[in-house]
C-alpha cells in the first residue's frame, strides 16, 4: 500500500459530519463533526468500540440512513456533495464508484440467486453488459478470490460457508471497480484465521484495482496490518488521527492509549468506567469522565487540531 496523498488531492472529503437520530427518549448524537479525508489508494481505518458511530458515518456518506437521521455537514466526492444528491444520483454513486462492503453477508447477500448472477448482476444493471459476458468477468473475480472452480458460479450462498460468502460479498462489491470501497466490520464474526484470509483478500484486490479503502471496525490489530492512517472514534466524534504507525507508537489521546493498553500483547486491561450515554452525552470533553488526566479545562470542548504539521490531529487539552 503506498502513501500517496503527498501529490494528491483527496478523493473524498468529508467535513463537519453531523448525525442525530430523533428517538422516544430523546436525541442520539451518533456522530459528531467528524471530519476526514481519504486519498487514492490509502487504506484509512476508523476505529473505535461498538457503539460510537462508525457505521452511521459510513452510512450517511452513502445517504444509507433511516428517516429518523438529522444529518449535517459535507461528504464531497467528485465535485460532489454526497449528502446532498437526490436518490437518482446518490443510487449511481453507490457500487459504481463508491461501494460498501457490510459485516453480515447473509444480510446482503440474496438467498435465492446463484452467487454467479449476484457478482455479475452490477455490470448488467450499471454497465449495460451482456449476461454472457457479465458472468465471465464474475468468474475471473471469484478466481482472484480462490474460488476458481466454474461450479461454484451456479451455488447459492446457503451452500458456502461464511469465508466463501464473504469472498463473494467482496467480489460484489468490487465487480464496478470502485474508487473506494468501505468495508464496514469484514472481518467481524470470523475466527482468527479467516480473518487473515478474508484480509489478506481484501488487500490483494484493493492493489488490483488501485481502490481507496475506508476501513471501518473495532479490531485495532486489523487497522494496524493494512491501514495507512488511523481515526479513532469515541462517543461520535474523532478524538485523534495519524499515520498508523504513529497513533500505535505513540498514541496521544488518552483514549487512544487506554483503547491500545485493552490489546493482549499490550496487557489486556479495559478501560475504567463506562461507555457514555448518546442521548446525553459529557459535556466537553466526552471522554473526560474517565480520563486520568482530566483537569479543569476538560469541561470545555477542544476542536480537533493539526499538530506536527498535517499528518497529526488530536482533540485534547494536553496538546
Ligand atoms: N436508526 C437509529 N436510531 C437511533 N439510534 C441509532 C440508530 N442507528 C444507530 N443508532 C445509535 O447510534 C450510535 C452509533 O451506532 P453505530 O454507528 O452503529 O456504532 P458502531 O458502528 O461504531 O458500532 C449507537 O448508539 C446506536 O445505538
Ligand atoms: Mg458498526
Amino acid at each position: 500500500m503506498s502513501m500517496r496523498h503527498d501529490i494528491n488531492a483527496p478523493i473524498l472529503q468529508v467535513v463537519g459530519l453531523s448525525v442525530r437520530f430523533e428517538t422516544p427518549l430523546g436525541l442520539v448524537h451518533a456522530a459528531d463533526d467528524v471530519a476526514f479525508d481519504i486519498y487514492e489508494m490509502e487504506t484509512l481505518a476508523l476505529v473505535g468500540e461498538t457503539g460510537c458511530g462508525k457505521s452511521v458515518v459510513a452510512s450517511a456518506i452513502m445517504q444509507l440512513l433511516p428517516g429518523n437521521a438529522v444529518v449535517e455537514g459535507k461528504a464531497l466526492f467528485s465535485k460532489m456533495d454526497l449528502l446532498k444528491l437526490e436518490e437518482k444520483e446518490i443510487s449511481r454513486v453507490r457500487g459504481n464508484e463508491i461501494s460498501i462492503i457490510f459485516q453480515n453477508p447473509s444480510l446482503s447477500l440474496n438467498p435465492i440467486i446463484e452467487v454467479g448472477e449476484q457478482i455479475a448482476e452490477p455490470l448488467q444493471v450499471h454497465r449495460k453488459m451482456a449476461r454472457r459476458e457479465s458472468h465471465q468477468v464474475a468468474k475471473g473475480f471469484l478466481s482472484r478470490l480462490g474460488l476458481g472452480e466454474r461450479s461454484l458460479m451456479r451455488m447459492y450462498p446457503f451452500q458456502f460457508s461464511g469465508g466463501m460468502n464473504q469472498r463473494v460479498m467482496i467480489a460484489t462489491s468490487m465487480i464496478l471497480s470502485p474508487k473506494i470501497i468501505i468495508a464496514d466490520e469484514p472481518t467481524k464474526g470470523l475466527d482468527r484465521a479467516l480473518a487473515r484470509d478474508v484480509t489478506s483478500e481484501i488487500e490483494k484486490i484493493m492493489d488490483l484495482t488501485g481502490a481507496s479503502l475506508l476501513l471501518i471496525t473495532h479490531d485495532i490489530s486489523l487497522a494496524a496490518m493494512i491501514s495507512d492512517r488511523i481515526a479513532v472514534m469515541y462517543c461520535g466524534e474523532i478524538v485523534e488521527m495519524g499515520k498508523c504507525k504513529d497513533v500505535l507508537r505513540e498514541p496521544l489521546h488518552p483514549y487512544t492509549c487506554a483503547l491500545l493498553d485493552c490489546l493482549p500483547e499490550r496487557g489486556f486491561k479495559p478501560i475504567a468506567g463506562a461507555s457514555p450515554s448518546m442521548i446525553d452525552p459529557p459535556q466537553g470533553c466526552k471522554f473526560h469522565p474517565r480520563c486520568p488526566y482530566k483537569t479543569q479545562e476538560c469541561m470545555q470542548k477542544q476542536r480537533i487540531r493539526k499538530i506536527d504539521g498535517d499528518e497529526r490531529q488530536v482533540r485534547c487539552w494536553q496538546y
